[in-house]
């Protein structure tokens, strides 16, 4: 431990458990610690580092953003906003579709049952057990994992959860009063689960019948990351209302509802608000950002790198390999710690997951197969010398 990572420890609330060193560059899959070891991030810190880390696109934005205007309100009208919006709705919207802009995919996943509940003028929600929508009020409530909520007060009792892939528990629930239904089209903190066939279509059938709203959290599907511009293209699915976050700046702080015309239809002024949401900074980031992920098309990557993963990920102890494009998750035949440990020691980052058998990948949109051949080959040692060890 050097002595910033102790100051840092005492004057930081301790509210994080973290890697034991400390990092201060990146470039595509790769970030360099202070001592300059360089790791393999498969875990695109945080799911953040769509395109990349510090993609020279978004560091040339941003810096020539931060010296014309660093920042003004929505106030005003923003050529750079103008850019940001119209480009996430040419991503991922339909013709008509509108964008809020806001600052975390919390703040996102507020904004979206606050709009439901405004254009229904009903009160509940209903969300689905296993899911993670961020941790204000709102979106803690939401949440469906119990660990998140567990010792929180006052989060209310408008929030029905219903378990993830049961339509006719969701049919059950939903009912005059729900204004919406919340979910991850794919579960990635619960372990990149997946929906099962005709889920998701059924859930928007359903609230279309009963006037109720589809409010799907791709904070973490959206953008590219499912191999589709969106889950809800992925699975051929119409919300109504959509929310971004995570690297939808590269990492400049950025998040986004996006509505239907139907769903955007009663917002009026006031209704909602944020000081820094759409500010120009974070709107340059955006934009560059969906700018080289249309130019490359970076889901096409995704879709043929998850292809190479299910065709040479083949070891006895993965079980199974959930999820879709890159947002993946290894399931093995045990705890996944001590495996993610070893991976680290060979300077190879990957996430964890609720379920505590999964190893979640959640790479840069732009990873290799080369560097995808790294982890496989890792993990055959990894998995050789437990085998002989045993
Ligand atoms: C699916 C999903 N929704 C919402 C959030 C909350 O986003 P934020 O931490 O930006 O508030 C997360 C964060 O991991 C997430 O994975």
């Amino acid at each position: 431990m050097t002595t910033f990572m102790k100051e840092e420890d005492a004057c930081l609330l301790p509210t994080y458990e973290k890697f034991p060193f400390a990092l201060e560059r990146g470039e595509g899959c790769w970030v360099w610690d202070e001592a300059g070891s360089r790791y393999l991030d498969l875990y695109g810190g945080h799911a953040v580092a769509l395109i990349g880390h510090s993609p020279a696109e978004v560091a040339e934005a941003v810096s020539l953003q931060a010296r014309r205007l660093l920042f003004y309100s929505n106030l005003v009208y923003s050529r750079i906003r103008a850019e940001a919006a119209k480009a996430l709705v040419g991503l991922c919207g339909e013709p008509g579709s509108q964008v809020f802009f806001c600052n975390s995919g919390a703040e996102a996943n507020e904004n979206a049952m606050r709009l439901a509940r405004a254009a229904t003028g009903r009160p509940l929600i209903v969300a689905t057990e296993g899911s993670f929508h961020g941790r204000t009020a709102g979106a803690l409530a939401a949440t469906g994992a119990a660990k998140y909520r567990k010792g929180v007060a006052g989060l209310g009792s408008d929030v029905v959860h219903v378990p993830f892939g049961d339509l006719p528990a969701a049919e059950a629930s939903i009912g005059a009063a729900t204004a919406g239904v919340i979910l991850e089209p794919i579960q990635s903190l619960g372990g990149a689960v997946m929906p099962p066939a005709g889920y998701l279509k059924g859930l928007e059938d359903l609230c279309r019948r009963k006037g109720a709203l589809l409010i799907f959290d791709e904070v973490q599907t959206g953008l590219g990351r499912v191999g589709e511009r969106s889950a809800a293209l992925a699975f051929g699915v119409r919300p109504h209302l959509q929310t971004f976050a995570k690297g939808l700046g590269s990492g400049v702080p950025a998040a986004a509802t996006l509505a239907v015309a139907d769903a955007a239809a009663k917002v009026r002024p006031g209704m909602l608000g944020s000081t820094f949401g759409g500010g120009p900074l974070a709107c340059a980031a955006v934009a560059a950002t969906l700018r080289t992920l249309s130019q490359r098309r970076l889901w096409e990557n995704a879709a043929a790198m998850e292809a190479l993963i299910r065709e040479t990920f083949r070891f006895p102890r993965i079980k199974e390999i959930r999820g879709k494009g890159l947002l993946l998750g290894l399931v093995l035949d045990g705890p996944t710690k001590d495996v993610r440990k070893a991976l680290l020691e060979k300077k190879i980052i990957v996430g964890g997951a609720d379920d505590p058998n999964v190893i979640r990948l959640l790479p840069p949109l732009t990873v290799s197969a080369g560097e995808i051949g790294l982890l496989r080959d890792a993990l055959a040692e990894i998995f050789a010398s437990r085998t002989a060890a045993a």
